[in-house]
């Protein structure tokens, strides 16, 4: 069903937001469940669609998957098929982490090629090229991916890009293989961290978490299924940061993993956000006149390019001018289009985007084509005076869990309806 998100905006935020499970984090680790047999719990995992989708490629696959209590438990002692059809991977991007498990598993996977947001290229040649130095014969085709393997073997791989999804695969298919392997220019992510600690749990031997050079102590047998607790969505914990910048007076965000938003908070504190860290609290109040500044995005510990859209909204309410450089993805400023809209002046040539800065937004009927996009345009109607209609709810729903519940106990007036003629546009 179509739909869209209502705001009515202008208004400042105050009180406390809980920050839930990582979508990213969560995806990999259910992923990683093929790696055993028998029945594993995942504590906190959010229920967005993607981690839906995950779940149903699992069920595909002959997992047998419950959500109790918040937990989901799976349960992967009787795997009855390698393969998974488009209609299923092509939904999601993290359906490639299935890759790795299952060759390293079962010595066989055929995968449709992963879906996901369109932001870019996305290509997975340092999955192929690292499962195949650790002894898999890869087929990639137009539509799909086939790997064999009758046993992996450790082996040395450098990766050319520190690919999240391509080190997280990797990490996950070396803990099966017979021998040492060592990941050098892993990417650094904390939801590789996180997959890390829970595949130690599981009885992998990883060395090097949180740095470029992992070392994985393969067995060449199945690990055991494990109870692990998820951590927090940074990226859902960075958006309502922004948030608060913008429009905190204060807002406070509770499960953020402080040493994880290092860049971000850098950047805040330079616009001249007032922020008060706590534990994994973090406070913001916004600043009357935003400073400019500049953002390059990167691979962690850099400016996260899934925050980057977000942080177009506050730099195009700073008094000056800013420049954003997206050094991730080549197609990540989509936002622009619906910033504008509502009054933003930003220019963009090539990978840079030249953000002047002007005193307020006004609400506008725009529309969102991928998830942090949308979420970028959720945060500007929040601040925009008026009325926004924000079509691509269905983008939000992916990765953000609760989002309107949370933002109406803080004060927004936000409430979703249904059944919206996408074409028809609304004067307001
Ligand atoms: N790249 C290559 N070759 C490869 C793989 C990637 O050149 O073989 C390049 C890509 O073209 C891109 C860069 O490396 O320029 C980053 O791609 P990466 O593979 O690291 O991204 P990913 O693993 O597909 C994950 C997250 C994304 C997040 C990126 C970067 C998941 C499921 N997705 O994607 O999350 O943007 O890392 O941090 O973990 C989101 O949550 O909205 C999202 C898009």
């Amino acid at each position: 069903m179509t739909g869209a998100i209502v705001i009515q905006g202008g208004y400042d935020v105050a009180g406390d937001i809980h920050v839930s499970g990582s979508k990213n984090a969560g995806l990999a680790l259910m992923a990683a469940t093929v790696l055993a047999c028998g029945n594993s719990t995942l504590q906190g995992v959010p229920p967005v669609s993607d981690i839906h989708n995950m779940a149903r490629n699992l069920q595909y696959l002959g997992a047998s998957i419950k959500r109790l209590d918040g937990n989901l438990h799976i349960d992967t002692t009787r795997l009855i098929s390698l393969h998974v059809p488009d209609r299923l991977a092509g939904r999601l991007r993290a359906s490639i982490l299935l890759l790795g498990p299952l060759v390293a598993r079962y010595g066989y996977a055929k995968l449709s090629l992963p879906g996901g947001c369109t932001i870019g290229d996305r290509p997975i040649e340092e999955h192929v090229r690292g499962l195949e130095a650790l002894g898999a014969r890869v087929k990639l085709t137009n539509d799909y991916l086939e790997a064999h393997a009758t046993q992996l073997h450790g082996t040395s791989l450098h990766l050319q890009t520190p690919s999240v999804t391509g080190t997280m695969n990797l990490i996950m298919a070396a803990c099966l293989a017979h021998g040492t392997t060592h990941i050098h220019n892993a990417a650094r992510e904390p939801d590789i961290v996180d997959l890390i600690l829970c595949l130690i749990k599981m009885g992998a031997q990883i060395q090097g978490a949180g740095s470029d050079h992992l070392i994985i102590f393969g067995h060449g047998r199945p690990l055991s299924p494990y109870q692990y607790k998820v951590m927090e969505d940074r990226i859902e914990a960075g958006t309502f940061l922004i948030l608060g910048a913008i429009s905190g007076n204060s807002l406070t965000v509770h499960g953020c993993q402080t040493e994880y938003h290092t860049a971000l908070i850098t950047k805040l504190r330079a616009v001249g956000a007032i922020i008060d860290v706590s534990g994994n609290s973090v406070t913001v109040c916004k600043t009357k006149k935003p400073s400019p500044t500049d953002i390059q995005t990167g691979p962690y510990p850099g400016f996260p390019t899934d925050l980057q859209p977000q942080m177009m909204v506050l730099l195009s309410l700073a008094q000056g001018i800013s420049e954003i450089t997206e050094a991730v993805y080549e197609n990540r400023f989509s936002q622009a289009v619906g910033l504008r809209a509502m009054g933003a002046n930003i220019e963009i040539c090539g990978q840079i985007a030249t953000i002047s800065g002007i005193p307020s937004l006004s609400g506008a009927d725009v529309s969102g084509s991928d998830l942090r996009a949308t979420a970028s345009l959720v945060v500007a109607a929040i601040a925009a005076r008026g009325t926004s209609f924000i079509r691509g709810v269905e983008y939000i729903d992916r990765g953000y869990h609760d989002m309107e519940r949370k933002l109406q106990n803080v004060g927004v007036k936000i409430t979703r309806v249904h059944g919206l003629d996408s074409t028809k546009k609304i004067e307001i």
